[in-house]
């Protein structure tokens, strides 16, 4: 199999599961479940959920447990991009090849979808059903991706600083802090609860979080770099605007051959510590890989 066949067939069971596991346009209210379902079905490239089940099968871990958490874990993903187009926060129009969600259904409602699937995600994921061995690996995932959808190293912190820092100088100390939480922080969490899911041992585990900071990291600023490369086109949301808004980013404050350098090292390590596992992960490789090298 390609990577890219991987890619497509892992990321289909996601679509399906996420089909069913939101609540369909026809439900009441129906106009927040079809913001909700708006963004979500516009096209993401699925790489969190993608990388749960890459994780979770590298530890034996079977669909019907990966695929709810892959699931949530887009959930999160889609409404920190909701919000983050908000005029408030980035102010963009176009995501996923789209007018962003605020656009075609208003403010209040884009506000209220993002909250949702926020919601629904650990609503999908405490509501698992479990083998009793697993009901602890269950509680740990909750808690795992709660803390990364946070204030602390995590998501929402990491949003707050890269707002906060708009139009400031910033240090290269306080720019990995905003890659590192605003992105990173849900792509560890995403491979470390697929393994957790698995058993992971401390070791592993160890190996599985640093591959998932190195390859995080490496993935905000590739997409640093093609904010300034590719073409909206390309993107499906609109390039060059972090210069525009003076964000603090990899390309502003490394340019654009050390970003690559950085981003090239960093895959580098993630692959390398992948490779360090009692259980090897192909998948886990490859996608490191393709997190540099991808074009949107
Ligand atoms: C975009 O993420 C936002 C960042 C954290 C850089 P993706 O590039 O994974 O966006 P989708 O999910 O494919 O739309
Ligand atoms: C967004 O970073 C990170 C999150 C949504 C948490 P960006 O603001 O750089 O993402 P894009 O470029 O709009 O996708
Ligand atoms: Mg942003
Ligand atoms: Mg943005
Ligand atoms: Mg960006």
């Amino acid at each position: 199999m390609t990577l890219e066949e991987y890619l497509r067939d892992r990321g289909q069971e996601v679509d399906r599961w996420l089909d069913k596991l939101l609540p369909s346009e026809e439900t009441t209210p129906s106009e927040i479940h079809k913001a909700m379902r708006y963004s979500m079905f516009a096209g993401g490239k699925r790489l969190r959920p993608i990388l749960v089940v890459a994780a979770g099968e590298a530890f034996s871990v079977v669909p019907e447990l990966l695929y709810p958490i892959a699931s949530a874990i887009e959930m999160i993903h889609t409404y920190s991009l909701i919000h983050d187009d908000l005029p408030a926060m980035d102010n963009d129009d176009l995501r996923r090849g789209r007018p962003t969600c605020h656009k075609v259904f208003g403010e209040a409602m884009a506000i209220l979808a993002g909250d949702a699937l926020l919601t629904r995600a650990f609503e999908v994921v405490a509501k698992l059903s479990v083998p009793s061995d697993k009901q602890l690996n269950k509680i740990e995932i909750i808690t795992e991706i709660a803390s990364a959808a946070g204030t602390v190293n995590a998501l929402i912190g990491g949003q707050a600083v890269d707002i906060l820092s708009e139009g400031k100088p910033v240090s290269a100390e306080t720019l990995d802090y905003i890659h590192s939480a605003k992105t990173g922080a849900l792509i560890t969490a995403s491979v470390r609860v697929g393994a957790i899911m698995g058993g992971a041992n401390p070791d592993e585990l160890e190996l599985i979080t640093k591959y998932g900071n190195m390859a995080g990291l490496a993935f905000q600023i590739t997409d640093d770099l093609l904010d300034v490369l590719a073409t909206s086109e390309q993107l499906g949301k609109t390039a060059g605007k972090d210069a525009n808004v003076q964000k603090a980013t990899y390309v502003a404050l490394h340019g654009i051959e050390e970003s690559r350098k950085r981003a090239n090292e960093l895959a580098k390590s993630a692959i390398e510590a992948v490779q360090s596992l009692s259980k090897p992960s192909w998948a886990l490789e490859e996608i490191a890989k393709f997190f540099i090298e991808r074009a949107s």
